[in-house]
């Protein structure tokens, strides 16, 4: 007997495809681009009769599942078995999950690993996930997060890589290479089997959100649009992601989810995004909350048309859209063409060929001591050193400590929010990290609430408090009005000062938070972001100087929640600061500047930069910037080099910097190495509202240094030829 052309795999998977969507009826076609979740025996019918394309395996407040409920192969392959023997035609189902930062080994949240400014560990950690993930039968994670977010009260900074479009951008080239391995900048057409197929999220500008608040409306220009928020998928697109979700907000008044000019005419058409695009859970049917659609048929539609191919967790396609197709309401090409995009993911996945999962995988795959230590490494360089008086380094010998706070033996706490496969016993805590590492005469108390704390405290040499949110307090639906420390904990800390030992405050945190108190009690200020299951050890190497922290902010942190939002690459205004007038734009009752600038962390050495020099680059139309920086302390730290650019003058207002590379250095004390930026056209044009590249002539000033206020710096012209000349 032969076997239709869609089984044989050594035909091109064009022809497959083709093949097989001539087999579908129109209810199988809608059966592919549904999704639903908690997949089980109930719903062996409907994947019986073709009618489920996709599993969605969730864990969220809002997805209404099992905290920490464990995924097992078997359970997927039961699933499976059904779509491959008992549909008619057999196609296999793809399975999708929260795999947000990392899997079983938890790693630090995004915006913690944003702080480390390594592309090169992103894509470790998401390797590291994706196989994980793929043990257990998982072959497509939501991630990267690529909204850009300038309010930390919004609860979902802790899923993205920041306020920067270029550092979010190289990460989330970095993230997608993780997930799925490629090697060229395109969806693969083979999967590597450990590997999983990576979703960028949420298009677009859902960090926008009004007031913080989740799901909120946005008004976004298109200025900004394709300079600040699109920029970052655009970078996932070009690097080869398979898929992208839609969102669920609106901007001025079109839901992400029906919005055809974002979908369609600008990453499908504009970009050329051959993935398919799934909404976000229960997004087609939110069309009607939004007020755009009648009801579930017209959400459909709309949807449909716009160019969402999948309905995460509705069943508004399967019961629309084969009606809407013969009502000629939505083509059958445009039909065809979400399925071929879906089918192709599966394809490429393997599914076909094999779509099941080995059971005992994960126990060989979950937890390996090199995937712990490389999490252990990626926390620990995440860590942002606020301030430090000299207390830390601790030395590890002939010591009293004491440990105290809310988070300083807490497991699940150090997660962050989506870490549905972290299983809390696989956490070292603060606690167990320090103890773990007490050298000869060196004790350690703890108290959290204990009746001698004060004597305990006193007999100590240093204290460390481990405070800040836990993982409930961030992530989906958990925005806050303030930034401000969890109640009690500003206090905490007031009153360990009256101790008159040092104090190291450890924060935790799934946003920047107000520290402008405990900058003045505490000694030390290490912000630890949640740091996933081997944070404790990641802290414990860096309050005892194994690791020289080398974390910098990927987002602004503000004096206060009235200063946001703040982020470093505003545009100017007409009364700038410092301004001679009396009137600039500032507030009468704050700094203006912020707590702690974009870029900044602090090392256990210090560094200088100089000597900076510009050239043009041989045979391109590039700019070379090169300084030197130079190791002054006695430690050997890694610094986080940056270059900053301005455009003077435009037709559109310039933001007053923004970063425009950015490179790890490792030097050992007294070392000098010369760091090189090369500036071309893409560095230097903004994008219009069409989103084209436009590079103005004229004057551009440049600065490299440790932060985005960095004071070495100097100017260029560009000429109208596309000439680069320096100037002063
Ligand atoms: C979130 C997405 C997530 C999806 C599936 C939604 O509530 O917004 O980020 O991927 O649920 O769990």
């Amino acid at each position: 007997m032969t076997i239709p052309a869609y089984k044989n795999p050594t035909l091109p998977v064009p022809e497959r495809i083709e093949d097989l969507l001539s087999r579908m009826t129109l209810k199988e076609k809608a059966g592919q681009l549904t999704q639903w979740f908690h997949l089980g025996p109930d719903h062996h019918d409907l994947i019986r009769k073709g009618e489920l394309g996709s599993g969605l395996n969730a864990n969220s407040s809002t997805a209404g599942n099992n905290p920490q409920e464990r995924i097992l192969a078997e359970c997927l392959n039961d699933l499976q078995k059904v779509a491959v023997t008992e549909s008619r035609l057999g196609i296999p189902l793809i399975f999708g999950r929260d795999v947000i930062h990392g899997y079983r080994t938890v790693a630090p949240i995004p915006l913690g690993m944003a702080a480390a400014w390594s592309p090169g560990m992103v894509q470790a950690a998401n390797t590291i996930a994706a196989k994980e993930a793929r043990a257990d039968g998982i072959h497509w994670g939501f991630s990267p997060m690529l909204d850009i977010a300038r309010d930390p009260r919004w609860g979902r900074v802790a899923e993205g890589f920041g306020e920067d479009p270029f550092l979010a951008g190289k990460l989330a080239a970095a993230a997608v290479r993780g997930f799925q391995g490629n090697e060229q900048d395109a969806i693969p057409q083979q999967f590597a089997v450990d590997r999983i197929v990576a979703c960028a999220k949420h298009f677009v500008g859902y960090g926008a959100a009004e007031g913080g608040r989740d799901y909120n409306t946005t008004e976004i220009t298109r200025h900004t649009l394709h300079n600040i928020y699109l920029a970052t998928f655009k970078a996932a697109i070009q690097s080869g992601c398979g898929t992208v979700m839609s969102a669920f907000h609106d901007i001025g008044g079109i839901p992400l989810s029906a919005h055809s000019s974002l979908l369609t005419d600008v990453l499908k058409e504009q970009w050329g995004f051959d993935g398919f695009v799934v909404s976000d859970w229960g997004a087609v049917w939110e069309l009607t909350n939004h007020g755009i659609a009648a009801d579930g048929n017209h959400a459909a539609e709309l949807a449909c048309n716009a160019g969402v191919d999948m309905d995460m967790c509705g069943m508004m396609y399967l019961n629309s859209l084969p009606d809407l197709v013969q009502a000629g309401k939505v083509s059958e090409e445009r039909l065809n063409d979400a399925v071929r995009r879906v089918l192709r993911i599966k394809f490429a996945l393997g599914l076909f060929e094999n779509p099941y999962a080995d059971p005992n995988a994960a126990q060989v795959v979950h937890l390996q001591p090199e995937s712990l230590a490389t999490m252990r490494e990626l926390a620990a360089n995440s860590m942002v050193l606020l301030k430090n008086n000299g207390v830390l380094p601790l030395r590890s010998d002939n010591l009293t400590i004491c440990l105290s706070g809310p988070l300083a033996d807490r497991r699940k706490e150090l997660f962050g929010c989506w870490a549905p496969d972290g299983q809390d016993e696989d956490v070292t805590t603060l606690k167990e990290a320090i103890t773990g590492r007490l050298g000869a005469e060196t004790r350690l108390h703890h108290y959290e609430l204990a009746d001698d704390a004060v004597k305990l405290a006193r007999s100590s040499d240093v204290m460390i408090l481990a405070i800040g949110e836990s993982e409930g307090r961030s992530g989906e639906d958990n925005c806050t009005t303030t930034i401000d420390l969890p109640a009690g904990q500003e206090a905490l800390v007031e009153s360990a000062r009256r101790m008159e030992i040092p104090i190291v405050a450890v924060v935790f945190g799934g946003r920047p938070l107000n520290l402008t108190r405990v900058m003045d009690w505490a000694d030390a200020v290490l912000f630890a972001w949640h740091p996933g299951i081997t944070g404790g050890l990641g802290v414990a190497d860096v309050l005892f100087g194994d690791v020289n922290p080398s974390g910098r902010l990927p987002i602004t942190f503000p004096r206060s929640s009235g200063q946001i939002p703040l982020y470093y690459n505003h545009r100017p205004t007409g009364r700038p600061l410092p301004g001679g007038s009396r009137r600039h734009s500032r507030y009468v009752d704050s700094l203006d500047s912020p707590l702690f600038p974009f870029g900044f962390g602090l090392s256990y050495t210090t560094f200088e930069y100089g000597n900076l020099q510009m050239s043009p680059t041989p045979q391109t139309p590039e700019i070379s910037i090169t300084a030197q920086v130079t190791n002054t302390g006695n430690r050997a730290g890694t610094t986080v080099a940056q270059c900053y650019v301005r455009d003077v003058i435009a037709s559109v207002a310039r933001p007053v910097r923004e970063l425009k590379g950015f490179e790890r250095v490792m030097l050992e004390p007294g070392e000098t190495k010369t760091i090189l930026f090369k500036l071309g056209p893409k560095e230097l044009s903004y994008l219009d509202d069409n989103g084209h590249e436009v590079l103005e002539p004229g004057r551009f000033q440049v600065w490299v240094g440790g932060d985005s206020t960095a004071e070495l710096g100097t100017e260029f012209e560009v000429t109208p030829d596309g000439k680069w000349v320096g100037s002063r």
